[in-house]
């Protein structure tokens, strides 16, 4: 804490505050008593605040009455305890405690409330199961764990405000009840009473807000914003969460990584996040896929994927040749000299399946040079040799393969490479690793619907080989073959925020509506008033958004971010602490004009 309490019936001092210097005065200071001890006629209480924990004794010598007080104090008892402050005998010092050299001599207590027995102790960072921990949240934050990560995230928001406030941008808030922004997932919609019939949608992003500020000339935008969005709930996603989110005018994306870089090189300083000054390397999407299998690479260890495919071409194996004549790929990583059972092996191959790929081909290098592998009678000499160069392999080294189109396999090693990293603990203590990836495709083809999506979102600006006009869009060969001008800062194989060039010309625009399938007519009903801000001088911007959950869950080395927030929902979007969602009066549905088809779950 910066700055001394003011001194009232409760307390003149922080209990985690003193020190040393502090010994030889008086100190009344309260809280919650984190834990008792009876020692020989002694009583010590670790009493803890926010700021700390500081040690009370109490002597029988002190006033009966007050060590019978002290002796029926129990775990979470609130109190106010004012007493000497004396510096401990030398051997009684815990280096441990940042009050470790004192104690305070209780002179005099008062017990402001009394605590039933908490479910689980709050005096230790034991691993809890998360269920109880959420259902007790209250008591949960009260754990050094979570006051920790929560100190670190008001701290990190602290640096990018100042930050951002210092290079001129502007925190401005945008609309929570406003219409859906297509961010890829399911939008949560909230009834309007007064417009019966009518929803509004919680904000993807506050994305096209930014954007109508740009064009209405606020130049350059910050917003620390909730986001809110219906998908599949992961570690590393919540269905609600929270963004920085940038937007910036007449800037192309040098402009926007520049200034992004700065603010993230502090952010990780604060963090204690040990990676090299910025300029951050950038890679391109497809290397990023070829070489790491993610869009989202983890560098942090080797285990690089690459394409043999040429080297199989004419093979006598008919799955890699056919592969390879079908415009797939063979690729394949070195997995190093490992002994490695038959087992693992097979579980290695279910994980490339669950992962897409029809199955995993693996084979050991032998003394000779020849391989041990389930395919090696179908291979010649030489394609055996070519592989084994191609993969850098030496004697006793694994190499894992799969065949199929180039997207499945690299999808599949790319998971594979994580799995094995995981299990042979290949990511070094301490190594952190910051990188842009560039270059997406503008779209990605839905099967299904048979349209093409916007990679990013659809209104990243899209760029052709001949240029970034409508008329270079239109002379190229169709939207397959344009690329977006987004980027994404990934740490240690997380993507913590993405961003883009965007569409400031409403022809441009438009043809991206039409590449998703959204007739003129659609593009106008659903983002006229987009289209209509672009009519009136809209100045070429872009901007970006951060993951503040999960850049904090990384600095804080935590696995989810549920542990950086302070009431996070379960992976199911439930809240156990308020026992949200939950069913709503007949009367409030009727109000709303709506009647429920399903019954409430439990
Ligand atoms: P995007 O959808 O990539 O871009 O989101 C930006 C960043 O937000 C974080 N994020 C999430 N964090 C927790 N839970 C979630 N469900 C979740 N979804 C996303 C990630 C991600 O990198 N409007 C664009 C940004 C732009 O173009 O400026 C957008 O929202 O860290």
């Amino acid at each position: 804490m910066r700055r001394a309490p003011r001194a009232n019936p409760y307390r003149d001092s922080w209990a985690g505050g003193l020190g040393a210097a502090s010994a030889g005065s008086t100190a009344r200071v309260s809280g919650w008593v984190h834990n008792r001890r009876d020692h020989g006629g002694l009583i010590f209480i670790d009493l803890r605040d926010r700021a700390g924990i500081v040690q009370l004794v109490f002597h029988p010598e002190n006033g009966t009455e007050l060590f019978a007080a002290a002796e029926r104090l129990r775990s979470e008892y609130v109190v106010s305890v004012a007493g000497a402050v004396v510096l401990r005998e030398e051997g009684n010092v815990n280096p441990d405690l940042a009050t470790g050299e004192i104690e305070i001599q209780a002179r005099e207590m008062t017990v402001l409330a009394e605590s039933a027995t908490p479910p689980f102790a709050i005096d230790t960072d034991a691993d809890l199961d998360e269920m109880t921990r959420l259902r007790s949240r209250t008591l949960d934050l009260r754990r050094r764990y979570m006051v920790d990560a929560l100190v670190l995230r008001h701290e990190i928001v602290r640096t990018i405000r100042e930050t951002l406030s210092d290079e001129d941008f502007l925190e401005v808030e945008t609309p929570i009840l406003t219409r859906s922004t297509p961010e890829g997932a399911r939008d949560f919609l909230v009834p309007s009473r007064l417009s019966p019939g009518n929803f509004y949608a919680l904000p993807q992003s506050p994305q096209l807000f930014k954007q109508l500020l740009m064009v209405a000339g606020y130049e350059r935008y910050f917003q620390i914003a909730r986001c809110f969005r219906d998908e599949d709930l992961r570690a590393d996603r919540q269905p609600e969460f929270t963004q920085l989110d940038l937007e910036m005018s007449f800037v192309e994306e040098d402009d926007v990584i520049d200034v992004n870089e700065r603010l993230m090189a502090k952010v990780f300083e604060v963090g204690g996040l040990g990676v090299p000054p910025p300029p951050y390397e950038r890679m391109a999407y497809e290397e990023a896929m070829l070489r790491f299998g993610s869009d989202r690479p983890d560098r942090r260890f080797g285990l690089q994927i690459s394409d043999v495919s040429e080297h199989l071409r004419d093979s006598q194996f008919k799955v890699f040749a056919s592969v390879v004549a079908n415009g797939g790929a063979v690729r394949a990583i070195n997995a190093g000299a490992r002994e490695v059972a038959r087992k693992e092996l097979d579980e290695l191959t279910e994980v490339a399946k669950r992962a897409g790929a029809g199955g995993l081909v693996w084979a050991f290098v032998q003394e000779d040079g020849s391989w041990r592998s389930p395919i090696a009678k179908f291979l010649s000499q030489a394609e055996t040799a070519a592989v084994t160069t191609a993969l850098g392999a030496q004697r006793g080294d694994l190499l894992l393969a799969v065949a199929d189109t180039a997207s499945v396999a690299a999808n599949a090693l790319g998971v594979l490479r994580l799995e094995l990293a995981d299990r042979w603990r290949l990511v070094p203590e301490g190594r952190h690793d910051v990188l842009w990836v560039v270059d997406f495709p503008m779209f990605a083809f839905n099967e299904a619907e048979q349209r093409w999506d916007a990679s990013h979102h659809p209104f990243t600006a899209p760029t052709a080989p001949g240029g970034n006009t409508a008329q270079d869009l239109a002379a190229s060969d169709g939207p397959g073959a344009w690329l977006s001008r987004a980027y994404d800062l990934v740490v240690d194989g997380w993507e913590l925020g993405g961003g883009s060039i965007r569409n400031h010309d409403p022809a441009v625009q438009r043809m991206i509506f039409g590449a998703i399938g959204m007739d003129e007519e659609e593009a106008q009903q659903r983002f006229g008033f987009l289209l209509d801000a672009l009519r009136f001088g809209a100045p070429p911007h872009g901007g970006i958004a951060f993951g503040i959950d999960r850049i904090v869950t990384l600095l804080a080395g935590r696995d989810s971010i549920r542990d950086v927030i302070a009431f996070p929902k379960t992976a199911s979007g439930s809240d156990p602490l308020t026992g949200a969602p939950a069913p709503v009066d007949a009367r409030q549905l009727r109000e709303l004009g709506l009647r429920s088809a399903a019954a409430p779950g439990q």
